[in-house]
């Protein structure tokens, strides 16, 4: 599993990690199973939120004992997101995950509360030691301004959004503000939220002729070119071990710059979006 820095937290963060939503709604032991399984391949970043139902509480089952092999990340929700919510949140969460900190905590989307409380309980939940970092959600390049303006430069280590072969979006303004900035760019939904090419459409033909040079699957391919920038990290969702086996499987796979031009045209970026797509 290849590892980078994860903007400017100091952190070194697998590139592809592990998300969690809708994991509560299947078979609990075995989301619990894949999870740990993808600990053990080496994905080690996990994603989950207050929103997301049980799944905190899946997560803090799946890592009694290795929490410290884990950079653990969650969200507040936006109608949670003043100074006193943000800090009670934060503290549903850490017993929701049975742990003490978290490694990163994001704001998951701009709401009604003003950004400056938000930040203000982050930088108080930093300094009191409940979370390590934190960084926000669905945020397009104005928003991102305005965290900056408001934390200074040292503050938002991420900025976590939707990123998929069909909806590149994120690449028109964001990735490059986010590069200039040391900021760490996480794809979500690397599948399209279930929704991934099939075989017999074009560019899904496109996935399996690189997939086959490189004895890997077309899942694989996708995951590998979502984090072809030094800025990228993944975070796709499995509630099945042999899912979470294959994805970890794309964190030492190695595209060519050719191999990464015919995704490039397979799947084009399209035109800048008046907004910025989310789930
Ligand atoms: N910040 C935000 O607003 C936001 C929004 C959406 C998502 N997220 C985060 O991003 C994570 C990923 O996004 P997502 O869950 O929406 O969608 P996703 O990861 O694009 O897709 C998840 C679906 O893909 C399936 N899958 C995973 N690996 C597979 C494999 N190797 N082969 C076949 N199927 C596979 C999963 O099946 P199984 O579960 O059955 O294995 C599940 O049905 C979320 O879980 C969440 O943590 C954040």
């Amino acid at each position: 599993m290849e590892f980078r820095l994860f903007g400017s937290s100091n952190r070194q963060v697998p590139v592809i990690g592990q998300g969690t939503w809708y994991i509560d709604r299947g078979d609990r032991a075995r989301a619990i199973a894949a999870l740990r399984l993808g600990i053990d391949l080496g994905m080690t970043h996990i994603d989950t939120a207050e929103m997301y139902g049980a799944a905190e509480e899946i997560v803090g089952e799946a890592i009694v004992g290795r929490r410290d092999e884990v950079f653990l990340v969650s969200k507040v929700l936006p109608q949670n997101a003043s100074f006193s919510g943000t800090i009670a949140a934060c503290e549903r969460s850490l017993t929701r995950l049975r742990t003490e900190c978290l490694d990163c905590y994001l704001l998951h989307w701009r709401g009604r509360h003003p950004l400056e409380e938000t930040i203000e309980a982050f930088q108080a939940l930093k300094g009191d030691g409940k979370i390590l970092s934190w960084g926000v959600s669905n945020f397009d390049v104005p928003d991102l301004e305005e965290a900056r303006e408001i934390a200074g430069e040292d503050g938002l280590v991420c900025n976590q959004v939707l990123y998929h072969l069909q909806e590149r979006a994120i690449e028109h303004a964001i990735i490059p503000w986010c590069e200039e900035r040391d900021v760490a760019v996480v794809g979500y939904a690397p599948f399209g939220h279930g929704r991934f090419p099939g075989q017999n459409t074009p560019g899904g033909r496109v996935l399996q002729t690189i997939a086959a040079a490189h004895n890997a699957t077309p899942r694989q391919v996708a995951l590998r070119f979502l984090v072809r920038r030094p800025s990228l990290f993944t975070i796709p969702k499995a509630a099945r071990p042999e899912h979470a086996a294959e994805n970890a499987g794309a964190g030492d796979l190695r595209l060519s710059p050719a191999e990464l031009e015919m995704i490039d045209e397979a799947f084009p970026r399209g035109s800048r979006p008046q907004e910025l797509p989310v789930i």
